[in-house]
Parts: structure tokens; C-alpha cells; sequence
């Protein structure tokens, strides 16, 4: 039998020490190292203690094409979450839902389960943060109290697992609030630690997968961004959903991060209110409202957001700065990929940035990972730095290479229908070759290289502005 030994756990990444350090190796965290019972490696979970079998069993190997039913799904009818799942949850899939706290997790589970139990499914909610009380209030202010939803506040795996697997009818949901909360008796470190999290989240995988229910654990986020702690229970679950957004702003995005029985970066958009989370089933309109049309320095992109085209508009301040390392500051957006941008307008778009603070900033608390974004923070930028207002009818999109020329993205297509939906009238992109037979519902004027983007923008430049390219002396 395996004799069990003290390790030293990192309670950030989960990577496992025989002695206490101060700074964890694999992820650099300092004093995040704490003392657990019996962990073996990294990914091995509570040590087997069972005696290993003389023989193994032998069973059947199977063929790659064979009878094999699609996945059964129960759709939450919220079309939003249904979207980001892939049309509903799978039986006995698990799906980790991270995001802040006090975005709206309890929030999003609490309607979703209450549009289950309406329709007829068993969803048992069980709380490890709040007590029912202060569940039911909840549910009560969203105007749902009268849905058969299950309800308990408990935090031990064990437990939850024998109430939830009594009776003939299992729950065709059961979401978990949060897994940072539960606890083991398998596991011998005290709860809260990865460990823990591991175990239960083991536990509560395995019971999903023998009974059908779907479970839906809901994790904890880092100042940083990451599922705190457990990174490992990432890998054990079937999909990774986070919940994101700005408490500032009202919209909150739904993203699978992971997701093993649908697509992943499919989006879905909501509104926090009064009244709980309401879905955005047109989230351009939503990001385009309220925007300034005259002002230099914001250009509109067209993106894609999974299958579904999505506007946003792109703000740029570039202006001198006082200090002697000018700032470069940038919200919504990679900041590597504003410092490239930077670069290749420097380089090859002639233009003199070296002295100037640069703020980029993504209206509406979203955050965009596309490349396709590069035209338009390219044009943002140029315009505010030369003073001069781009159309306000007109949508940028292009990926933009180091040698300043701007690359084909894909589906220009369905980004030139939904810009010429919202009434923009124009649209500035790189020339798509899969896509020429088709027409495109706009004027579509195709751009090669940053030197054709400047150029446009300096021409429309009004008289009195400073020229774009300077010569320092
Ligand atoms: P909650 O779902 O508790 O967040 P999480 O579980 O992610 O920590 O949501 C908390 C926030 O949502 C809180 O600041 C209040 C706000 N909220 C509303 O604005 N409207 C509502 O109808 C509800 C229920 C919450
Ligand atoms: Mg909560």
C-alpha cells in the first residue's frame, strides 16, 4: 500500500513540493504554498488506497464509426445560456462556471434552474455561500418564487451526493454554489484548499457521469482573471464557462472557454437589471448606443463573437505626453497587441508615437480577443493622433502583419450584413477572396497596407490640424 506523505501544495496552480517554499516555481506565486495531506502528483487527487488487482479485466476495443446517439440535451430556454452550451445541458456533463464575484453567477443559476423546474425537470440548487433564506430572497425579487426549484445550503460532498441520488426521479440539474466552498471526507486538508477542490470536484464528476444529472459547479475567480486556485479541475470538467463583465457597466457576456459538446467562443449577451439578468438578442445596437459621431479617435469594428457578427465601436486618445516613458494604457484589448499596432504605424505608417501617452479603450466593458480588430484600433489611433473624425458610417475590420500590410479575416461576409443592418453604409477591410462572388450589402473599399489607411485618414484631415508625419529634429 502507498504510504502517504505531507506535500506541499500550491493553492494557485496546484503544483506539489516535498518541502515548504516561499515562491511557487511553476506559476511564481509567492506564499501560496501550504502543507496538505496526502497528494501524490500534481494531477493524481486523493492517493488510492485500495490493493492493486493481480490482473487487469479485459475489455472490448471499439471502432471508430459505430451506433452512437447524439448527446441528449435539456435546453434551459434562455436562448443566450443555450447558445454558449450548445443548445442546453448534456446529460451528465459537468460545467464550471467562473467569473468575479458579485457579477451575477447565483444569479444567471437562479433563472436558469427556475425556467428548468418550470418546465417540468428536476434542478436541485444547493448553496454553499448562502443560507436558503437568503436564497429564497433572491428568487423572490426576481419574481420566481413559485418555480419547484430544490433547494439546500451545504457544503459536504458526501451529503450531497446521498440526497441528491435518493428517490427514482434523479435531478436533471443540480448546480453547486460554489466548489470552493465544499469539502471531502476522502481528503484530509482542511476545506478551501486545492486539495479539497480537487477531491470534491472528483466526487460531484463522478456522481454526474453514473447518474445522468448535469452538474454545474460554479468557481471562483482570481484578481487575475484565472478559476482560482484549482486550474486542474478545468481539465476534469466537460465545459468551462466564465461570466464576465464590468460592474460599471449593466452587460454581462457569457463565454465557453471549453466546452467538449459544442462550440467554443460563442457568446451570450445580457443586461443586468432590477430585475435580474435580461437576455440581448441584438448586442450591436447595444454597444453602438450612446456613441459619439463627431469626435476624432473612435472607429467602429466589425467582429465575430462565434457565429454571431458583433459591432462595437473602438476609442483611441493618443496625445503628448509629460513624461519621459509616455503611457500606454489599454482596457478590452491585449496590451502586446496595442505595443505591435504601435510599432508597425511607427515603422511603416510613418507616424511619430515615441512621445505620446496612448489609451485604447473597448465602449462598453467588452473585451475583444480577435486580430480582426487591429484595423480598427489602427484607424482609432491614426485619427486621434491627426485631429480628423473617421465616417461615422463606416465599419473597419482586417488583421494587420508586421510588415504593415493588413490580411484577410474570416466571414467578411456576415460582417458586411450586419454592419449594413445597422445602417453603416461603408466598410474598410482587407479584399476577401473566398467570398467575391457573393456581393457585399455596403461600399466595400479594400485596403492592402497601413500606408492606404493613413493616407485615406490625412486626406480628409481639416485644415489647422497638425500633419500626421513629423519631423523631430
Ligand atoms: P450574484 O448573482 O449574487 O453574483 P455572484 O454570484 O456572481 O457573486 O449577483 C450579485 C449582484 O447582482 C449584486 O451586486 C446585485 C446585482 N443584482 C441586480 O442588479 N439585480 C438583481 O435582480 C439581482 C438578483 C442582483
Ligand atoms: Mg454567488
Amino acid at each position: 500500500m502507498a504510504k502517504r506523505h505531507p506535500a506541499f501544495v500550491c493553492q494557485e496552480c496546484g503544483a506539489v513540493y516535498n518541502r515548504w517554499k516561499g515562491k511557487c516555481e511553476a506559476c511564481g506565486g509567492w506564499n501560496t504554498i501550504v502543507e496538505e495531506q496526502g497528494s501524490a502528483s500534481p494531477m493524481a487527487g486523493p492517493v488510492a488506497t485500495r490493493p492493486s488487482r493481480a490482473k487487469g479485466r479485459i475489455f472490448p476495443l471499439e471502432g471508430l464509426s459505430g451506433e452512437t446517439k447524439e448527446a441528449p440535451r435539456t435546453p434551459s430556454g434562455i436562448a443566450e445560456l443555450d447558445r454558449v452550451t450548445g443548445g442546453g445541458f448534456v446529460k451528465g456533463s459537468v460545467i464550471l462556471l467562473g467569473g468575479d464575484p458579485g457579477i451575477g453567477k447565483s444569479t444567471l443559476l437562479m433563472q436558469a434552474t427556475a425556467a428548468l423546474a418550470r418546465g417540468g425537470h428536476r434542478v436541485v440548487y444547493i448553496s454553499g455561500e448562502e443560507a436558503v433564506a437568503q436564497v429564497r430572497l433572491r428568487a423572490e425579487r426576481l419574481g420566481l418564487s413559485d418555480a419547484p426549484v430544490e433547494l439546500a445550503s451545504e457544503t459536504n460532498v458526501e451529503d450531497i451526493i446521498a440526497t441528491l441520488s435518493e428517490g427514482s426521479q434523479k435531478p436533471a440539474l443540480a448546480i453547486i454554489d460554489s466548489i470552493q466552498t465544499m469539502w471531502t471526507e476522502t481528503v484530509e486538508s482542511a476545506p478551501g484548499t486545492v486539495t479539497q477542490v480537487r477531491g470534491s470536484a472528483q466526487s460531484l464528476i463522478r456522481f454526474a457521469k453514473t447518474t445522468g444529472t448535469a452538474v454545474i459547479l460554479v468557481g471562483h475567480v482570481t484578481k487575475d482573471g484565472q478559476i482560482a486556485g484549482p486550474r486542474v479541475v478545468e481539465h476534469m470538467v466537460d465545459a468551462v464557462a466564465s461570466f464576465e463583465g464590468d460592474t460599471g457597466h449593466h452587460f454581462r457576456i457569457l463565454r465557453a472557454v471549453k466546452n467538449r459538446f459544442g462550440p467554443t467562443d460563442e457568446i451570450g449577451v445580457f443586461e443586468m437589471s432590477d430585475m435580474g439578468l435580461r437576455e440581448v438578442s441584438n448586442p450591436s445596437e447595444l454597444f453602438l448606443s450612446g456613441r459619439d459621431l463627431a469626435t476624432p479617435g473612435t472607429a467602429v469594428f466589425a467582429g465575430m463573437e462565434g457565429t454571431r457578427p458583433l459591432l462595437v465601436e473602438i476609442q483611441a486618445l493618443v496625445a503628448p505626453s509629460p513624461l519621459g516613458t509616455p503611457r500606454r494604457a489599454v482596457v478590452g484589448w491585449d496590451q502586446n497587441r496595442l505595443s505591435m499596432i504601435l510599432a508597425v504605424l511607427e515603422a511603416h505608417g510613418g507616424l511619430k508615437l515615441g512621445m505620446h501617452d496612448v489609451y485604447l479603450n473597448v465602449a462598453g466593458g467588452l473585451r475583444i480577443t480577435e486580430p480582426a480588430a487591429d484595423l480598427a484600433a489602427a484607424a482609432a489611433l491614426v485619427s486621434s493622433l491627426s485631429g480628423s473624425p473617421l465616417p461615422p458610417d463606416t465599419v473597419y475590420f482586417g488583421e494587420m502583419g508586421l510588415s504593415g500590410a493588413i490580411r484577410p479575416v474570416a466571414q467578411a461576409q456576415a460582417r458586411y450584413k450586419e454592419a449594413a443592418k445597422l445602417g453603416f453604409a461603408s466598410a474598410v477591410a482587407p479584399a476577401s477572396k473566398t467570398e467575391k462572388g457573393e456581393r457585399a450589402p455596403l461600399r466595400a473599399s479594400s485596403i492592402g497596407h497601413i500606408t492606404d489607411l493613413v493616407a485615406g485618414i490625412a486626406a480628409s484631415r481639416p485644415r489647422g490640424k497638425p500633419a500626421l508625419h513629423r519631423s523631430e529634429g
